[in-house]
């Protein structure tokens, strides 16, 4: 039996960080978590929109968490060409957290998806469409709904690359599968462990996209389980998991006076524990041997990014023990107790695995 694992500190491509206290609090998890590269989402109040806010955010960040690599985002990108940033982070209108400002019709962008297919730009995709009830379009199957939309762009611009965020269901890891090298999937931690039953009329497993049908649950893990041989060069393709579906954990804080409420805000916390909770997740499937490359190699290399000089080689040693258990909140501020107390994934459940220190 496997009691300890030792894997290079891990990459997360989808990470709300927020703002001010909550920022505060929560950056200087992500090391704690094992992660040592995150790629950062811009739905702050106000949304950062452009280079010049995205460089502001991330000097904030860097200085919570200097051994960590932050790849910044924006919104709604519409600087195309100019910009210094190399990514980009589009979503739905309505659908979520601060997406009000987000987009309806994709063809408006179609100017700045060519620019950023002619830059080698990364366009990242909340894939969502707002719930239309005359037309039978719910939180169930908003993620399903908006696939074609995601095959038009992808038709359109062959060559962009395009990651469909945070997936949840069955038919979008067969599309995703389908258009191939271009087009990849992040997916959560929580994503690979709840279905629907887990988060009805439970406030801190409600997230969006919602967790869908055990059929959607088990995709999911199938693919990052999956035994595919890559034809690439490079030694890890030749292992398991699915090169274009890696980690993106969507942590997204949000303190409990709203989330134990009439309405809930979406977001499931995650940070503090991402290899923690992934070992737990990834040993009840009986894959441990696919962690590896789901949140250490695949997302990076689909991506083409780099850790900071001096942190390529930052090694996390995972380890099995009884009574593991996860905190039951975090205060928010030492200083303001009124800002409350975040309650993290599984809290006060013991997940049996810790990262040594
Ligand atoms: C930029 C990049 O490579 O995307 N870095 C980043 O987002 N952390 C480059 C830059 O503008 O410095
Ligand atoms: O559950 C979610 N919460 N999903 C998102 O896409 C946004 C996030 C947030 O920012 O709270």
């Amino acid at each position: 039996m496997t009691t300890s694992i030792s894997i290079p500190s891990a990459c997360d491509f989808h990470l709300h960080l927020r703002q001010g206290e909550m920022m505060k609090m929560v950056t200087p998890q992500v090391a704690s978590g094992g992660v040592s590269l995150a790629y950062i989402m811009p739905n702050l109040q106000p949304p950062i929109t452009n280079t010049d806010m995205a460089l502001k955010y991330k000097a904030e960040l860097e200085a919570l968490a200097p051994q960590v690599t932050f790849y910044m985002t924006f919104g709604r990108s519409t600087e195309g060409k100019q910009s210094r940033y190399r990514r980009c982070q589009v979503v739905s209108s309505g659908v979520t957290t601060n997406s009000d400002a987000g987009i309806e019709n994709y063809e408006i962008y179609y100017p700045v998806f060519q620019a950023m297919e002619e830059e080698g730009m990364v366009l990242n995709l909340h894939g969502e469409i707002p719930s239309d009830h005359q037309k039978n379009i719910c939180v169930m199957n908003a993620e399903e709904k908006f696939l074609p939309q995601l095959e038009k762009i992808h038709n359109a611009f062959p060559k962009l690359k395009i990651v469909l965020e945070h997936a949840t269901s069955e038919a979008a890891v067969n599309m995703v599968k389908r258009l191939g090298d271009t087009v990849a999937c992040s997916i959560t931690v929580h994503h690979l462990q709840l279905i629907v039953d887990d988060w009805a009329g439970q406030a801190h497993h409600f997230c969006k996209p919602v967790a869908k049908y055990p059929q959607d649950r088990q995709a999911l893990r199938e693919v990052v389980a999956s035994g595919r041989v890559s034809t690439g060069t490079d030694v890890r393709l030749f292992c398991i998991g699915h090169p274009r579906f890696f980690l993106g954990t969507d942590s997204a804080p949000h303190p409990s006076h709203v989330k134990e409420t009439a309405h809930a805000h979406a977001g499931v916390f995650t940070t503090p524990l991402v290899l923690p909770y992934l070992a737990k997740i990834f040993e009840s499937m009986g894959s441990l041997d696919k962690l590896e490359n789901f949140a250490c190699h695949f997302g990076r290399q689909f991506y083409g990014l780099k850790q900071k000089d001096g942190f390529e080689d930052l090694k996390v040693t995972l380890v099995k023990e009884e009574n593991v258990v996860v905190p039951a909140s975090y205060q928010v501020s030492n200083e303001n107790p009124e800002a409350g107390a975040v309650v993290p994934f599984l809290a006060n459940k013991d997940i049996g695995w810790k990262i040594s220190q």
